[in-house]
């Protein structure tokens, strides 16, 4: 199976200078998982590399396995409306996005729903003209009203939310969702024609679950009138009742930090998935010529396929880089190491240099509590998406 790297060669040839950008992030990382491990007195700006962005809290979907607007969502209803008065404005970015001008960045702007929110295009032009890779991850739903602009002004990269064909997507992602997205993609790629560009790079995001694993041949088969770059089965983060209790113990002992995050991603929808016959579909997937590439992530060894759903306390992948060279900016500032668990927060860059919340004591606090876990990883870290994207290999999976 391909790993995420692999996009690397065939952007090459379409755009040389930019994918040189984000082989230089992947190539960063990749030393950083070699690298000895330090703690305090390390200037970890050297390895920086990632940087999350969690614009809003708002969206305008409820997908069902979302842990912040699904079924277990924790930024449901009051909540969400409460978090979303304290998104800040564009200007409140621009000091870090300067501090991090030289470094090679690559960004990557996620939500809730981030062309919600309101300041993106000059966000994002900022981003870009500061030098670095800008990655945006959108439902796709408002991609279609947007699309002149996103061309014009030469974004990076799209990975668009798709998970299933037509009903199975709506019934997962909401009524009519899967039409908007369509129209979205067409909208741009006509842009991208009349404009005579070949940007932005644009691929899907399918989250697999119990709801559209064996429907997956379906949306790929429809992928090949879509004229996208790639198309990327993310296996999913889930978590279950004992998980998220252990997590809680061990998180309040050697961090004194309560947390809520984790029981967003205990949906279910893991249950119930043959996972022989998700690799056999996978398979074919990945031996098929849909005119892009197919990527899987973990990729996993066939067999492990099914303990990745049954068994959620067996680790995959172990030693998360994150804390070593990406994390997270929440719409209020605050900045944490992990992009989907927010409770541990490092400093809000409203109110202190990046580089200073970086190399800062509650950062190496945090880098030390996860390097004394078994494994380097912490008890809700078993499924999370930047450890199975950044994490160790585990032997036979
Ligand atoms: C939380 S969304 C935010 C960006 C945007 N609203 C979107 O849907 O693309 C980021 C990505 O996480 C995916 N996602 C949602 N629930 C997930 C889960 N339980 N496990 C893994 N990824 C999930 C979404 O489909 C999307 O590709
Ligand atoms: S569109 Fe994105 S943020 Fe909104 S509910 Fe769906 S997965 Fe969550």
């Amino acid at each position: 199976m391909k790993t995420n790297f692999s996009v690397v060669p065939k952007l090459f040839k379409k755009d040389k200078k930019l994918s040189m950008k984000m082989a230089r992030g992947f190539f960063k990382m990749g030393l950083t998982m070699l690298k000895k491990r330090h703690n305090f007195g390390y200037d970890h700006m050297k390895n920086f590399c990632l940087v999350y962005m969690k614009l809003t809290p708002a969206c305008n979907l409820r997908c069902v396995m979302c842990g912040q607007r699904g079924d277990k969502g924790v930024l449901k209803g009051q909540t969400g409306i409460d978090e979303s008065k304290k998104v800040l404005p564009f200007e409140s970015y621009k000091p870090m996005i300067d501090e991090l001008a030289k470094g090679n960045m690559v960004y990557y702007l996620w939500g809730g729903e981030p062309l919600m929110y309101p300041d993106i295009f000059p966000l994002v032009k900022y981003i870009q003209d500061s030098g670095a890779f800008c990655s945006i991850n959108t439902n796709g739903t408002l991609l279609e009203k947007n699309a002149q602009r996103i061309v014009a002004e030469k974004w990076h990269t799209l990975f668009v939310s798709l998970d299933a064909f037509e009903d199975v997507n709506d019934a997962m992602r909401g009524k009519g969702s899967y039409e908007k997205v369509i129209r979205g993609f067409e909208a741009i790629n006509r842009e991208k024609k009349k404009q005579g560009s070949h940007l932005p790079f644009m691929g899907i995001v399918t989250t697999v679950t119990n709801m559209n694993y064996e429907s997956l041949a379906d949306l790929a088969e429809a992928s090949k009138d879509f004229d996208i770059d790639w198309h990327i089965y993310n296996l999913g983060t889930y978590t279950n009742d004992q998980i998220v209790a252990a997590h809680k113990q061990y998180m309040k002992e050697k961090l004194d930090t309560d947390i809520f995050c984790l029981e967003g991603y205990n949906t279910g929808y893991n249950e119930n998935i043959d996972g022989e016959r998700l690799h056999a579909i996978l398979e074919k997937i990945h031996s098929t010529d849909y005119g892009h590439l197919s990527i899987t992530v973990p990729a996993l060894n066939p067999e492990k396929t099914h303990e990745y759903y049954a068994k959620l306390e067996v680790p995959v992948r172990n030693h998360c880089i994150v804390p070593w060279c990406q994390c997270n900016i929440n719409y209020n500032g605050d900045v944490t190491f992990c992009a989907d668990y927010n409770e541990y927060v490092l400093g809000n860059i409203t109110q202190q240099k990046f580089s200073d919340i970086y190399n800062g004591e509650r950062a190496n606090k945090f880098r030390q509590a996860i390097d004394s876990c078994e494994g380097g990883i912490f008890p809700g870290c078993l499924r999370c998406y930047q450890n199975m994207l950044f994490g160790k290999k585990i032997k036979g999976f």
